[in-house]
């Protein structure tokens, strides 16, 4: 059984490499400050998973989808929202997992927004997520945006590999609220995401790190860049 490597492209953009496909969650490539890669440098992509519609998230979806054929794995709105501009989609919702040829996809609630600016206009982009993700015997969480929540808990029982949650603050759980969730979780590893893109959501991953881990989890600060291999 191959192993399953993540590579963090900062802010919450994930790349999975798992059963010979490219998963990306949240390819925020062009516009984000984080970002070590270009587009170009992008290996071709099998399937985009996107949290919610903010620009920071969704980013550059519909480029990947039409440059490599990539199907998009979102909730049910944002896949309407993307066909109707050629994407391939495969809508989804809260609750709802779905098996693909790579593994599993489970969409989690999250706490927070989901709207697409286009123009003027303000278009509905359905209900917020995270993903549940098993491939390769290896369970997998990416929190999305979201504030803490008690949800959360029902994850402890899925005995995580991994969970990516948000620290930055403001439109997200900080630094403290991220630790209570961890302690809901109790994920093997936990790493953390959404900080320091920008001023507004700056935040020490370091004192993240040393109160978890006091907890007994590891935690692996992962630079933009950086693969972990599970
Ligand atoms: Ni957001
Ligand atoms: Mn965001």
């Amino acid at each position: 059984m191959n192993n399953l490597k993540l590579e963090y492209l900062g802010h919450s953009v994930l790349l999975i490499k798992t059963n010979g496909k490219n998963i990306i969650v949240d390819p925020f490539i062009k516009e984000n400050p984080q970002c070590p890669i270009s587009l170009g440098e992008l290996p071709k992509i099998d399937y985009v998973l996107v949290t919610h519609g903010h620009s920071d998230h969704i980013g550059d979806t519909m480029e990947i989808s039409k440059r490599d054929g990539a199907t998009v794995i979102s909730n049910f709105e944002i896949c309407e929202y993307l066909e109707s501009k050629g994407a391939k989609t495969h809508p989804m919702h809260i609750g709802g997992a779905f098996s693909f040829d790579f593994g599993s996809v489970k969409l989690t609630p999250a706490f927070h927004g989901s709207s697409i600016k286009e123009g003027e206009n303000v278009l509905y982009a359905g209900m917020p997520s995270g993903f549940l993700i098993e491939s390769n015997g290896k369970k997998i969480y990416h929190a999305g945006d979201t504030g803490l929540s008690v949800e959360m808990q029902l994850l402890k029982e899925e005995m995580l590999d991994v969970a990516f949650l948000p620290i930055g603050g403001n439109f997200v759980m900080d630094v403290k609220d991220a630790i209570r969730a961890t302690s809901f979780i109790m994920p093997k590893i936990v790493v953390p995401i959404h900080y320091n893109t920008w001023d507004i959501i700056k935040a020490d991953a370091e004192e993240f790190k040393a109160k978890v881990e006091e907890m007994n989890i590891k935690c692996t600060i992962m630079k933009p860049g950086e693969w972990l291999e599970i």
